[in-house]
């Protein structure tokens, strides 16, 4: 059975002071709870003093991006190594707003997966339609494309120790979550193209989690879905009480 894994991507939000209280708080919560992987992902100039309060804790670290070279003449971005010794177990990859914003291309998201993987980080790994694609039939064109881009020439053991998160865009910060069967059914094509690529083991076993406006209301509807193995939170992520009621949701899962 596939274990759930919830995090919670900040964004950029929370100050040193803000996001060192945010995680003391998350450390109190959450530290009973068991049968889910938790992380956290801040903003850059919070990752060493966040790691520092979560030191021993059950909960991990993210980041939420990072660069593809390990060094060099690359003006504001930062290396998997920089992540690593700030405390960063886990980095977030393609998420839908550094392709919005900032050209992210799939070749680019495929080159910063594979520099993860090489230096030890776990990437989640992001995908997701856009409104007009969804509503011109799509969906599925657009997550395959993203996904074969992320992760095609990995071997299987590579995939195996990454996460994917299927964001559909337009349920980003707009309080429109897709219902727990819609989004299942995307996991469900995600899942069957991973089998296509590298067979069962690996489809079977690669985690997937769904992120766009999860709540701690909405939480336990979509981790009680076949193939939701967790949730990717923004907004819900930054009220201590709330990200750990969804942690505490996906603690409760059974699918997979
Ligand atoms: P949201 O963001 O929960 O605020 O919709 C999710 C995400 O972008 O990862």
């Amino acid at each position: 059975m596939r274990k759930a894994i919830v995090a919670g991507n900040w964004k950029m939000n929370k100050t040193l002071d803000e996001a060192i209280a945010l995680a003391r708080s998350l450390r109190d919560l959450l530290d009973a709870v068991h049968h889910v992987d938790m992380v956290v992902c801040p903003p850059y100039p919070t990752l060493s003093g966040v790691s520092e309060i979560l030191k021993g804790s059950p909960i991990g670290v993210g980041a939420q991006n990072m660069h593809w070279e390990s060094q060099g003449a690359y003006t504001g971005e930062v290396s998997a190594k920089m992540l690593l010794t700030a405390g960063c177990q886990y980095v977030i990859l393609g998420h839908s707003e550094r392709r919005l914003h900032f050209g992210e291309t799939d070749d680019g998201v495929r080159k910063k997966v594979v520099a993860a993987l090489k230096s030890g980080l776990v990437p989640i790994i992001c995908v997701g339609e856009r409104l007009d694609e969804r509503e011109a039939g799509r969906t599925e064109q657009v997550v395959a494309k993203q996904l074969r881009g992320a992760v095609g020439g990995l071997s299987a053991e590579e995939l195996l120790r990454g996460i994917i998160a299927y964001e559909p865009v337009w349920a980003i910060g707009t309080g429109r979550a897709a219902t727990p069967e819609m989004a299942n059914e995307v996991h469900t094509f995600l899942r069957r193209l991973l089998r296509e690529l590298h067979g069962e083991g690996v489809a079977s076993a690669v985690r997937i989690q769904y992120g766009g406006s999860v709540t701690e209301e909405n939480a336990a509807s979509l981790l009680r879905q076949s193939d939701i193995d967790g949730a990717l939170v923004g907004g819900a992520s930054l009220k201590a009480e709330s990200f750990a009621a969804i942690v505490r949701a996906g603690s409760e899962h059974t699918g997979g």
